[in-house]
């Protein structure tokens, strides 16, 4: 048995268990309710200094067929199909599909938009060359997020890429618990139920353990831009 193999046997369980969990459930409530107050997609992109680059990995990785993970109403869904990539995008909250959905058919692109959860992504294998995640990943606890990482091997064709953003999550205001793995789950009004982790760099490489990490790069704001091969 491979390495990874044992790490994510080890995990699939604890993450069973937490997707059942009363905690996860609030975490997806807060996500439905936090979408729920939006009237309209948010149409301006985002000021990212990393934003070019996303393009420009999938364009020299050959990708085509693009998931855009926790795609939200569908802001880097809609830059990625600008830019002629055949982009599906995925979240738990049907609300920011149905903006995503409109902002799509505003401007004629073609995108599919699919209600689903990253814990259990319904995608056949090999669906996929490349899967886009920003802001997404630090939102699932370590093992859960060891369990998505490794089904997305799956969903992407063979030599397939990841291009991703893991935010820098600090120690800022707010009131939250954590779980044992870290993962900081929110008490506040505004963010109640919300869970976010940070991943050192040794769990980001845990989570690609058995791909190709092309780029792990630290930005000034202190997030984390990482690119990887299947
Ligand atoms: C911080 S937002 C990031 C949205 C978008 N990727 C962006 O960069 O603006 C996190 C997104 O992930 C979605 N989300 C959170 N947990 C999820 C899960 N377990 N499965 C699918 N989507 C999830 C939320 O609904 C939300 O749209």
């Amino acid at each position: 048995m491979t390495v990874d193999k044992a790490i994510i046997e080890q995990a699939q369980e604890k993450a069973s268990e937490l997707r059942a969990s009363a905690e996860y459930r609030e975490n997806i409530d807060f996500w439905h309710q936090a979408w729920n107050m939006c009237t309209k997609p948010y149409t301006r992109m985002p000021d990212l200094e990393y934003l070019p680059w996303i393009p420009e990995r999938l364009h020299a990785a050959a990708a085509s067929r693009v998931l855009d993970l926790g795609c939200g109403s569908g802001w880097l869904s809609v830059y990625l199909s600008r830019e002629g990539f055949k982009v599906t995008g995925i979240d738990v909250a049907g609300h920011a599909l149905e903006l995503g959905k409109q902002w799509a058919a505003m401007e004629d692109l073609q995108i599919q938009f699919d209600a689903g959860d990253l814990g259990d992504l319904p995608y056949p294998d090999g669906s996929f060359d490349a899967v886009v995640a920003n802001s997404i990943i630090e939102h699932l606890p370590l093992s859960l997020a060891l369990v998505a990482v490794a089904k997305l091997k799956t969903v992407l064709a063979l030599g397939g890429t990841f291009v991703g953003c893991f935010d820098k999550v600090g120690t800022g205001p707010g009131q939250y618990y954590k779980l044992d793995d870290g993962t900081q789950i929110y008490t506040d009004k505004s963010r109640k139920g919300m869970m976010l982790r940070y991943f050192s760099d040794n769990e980001l490489k845990d989570l690609f353990n058995g791909w190709t990490i092309e780029e792990l790069k630290t930005l000034d704001s202190g997030s984390r831009f990482v690119v990887a091969h299947t």
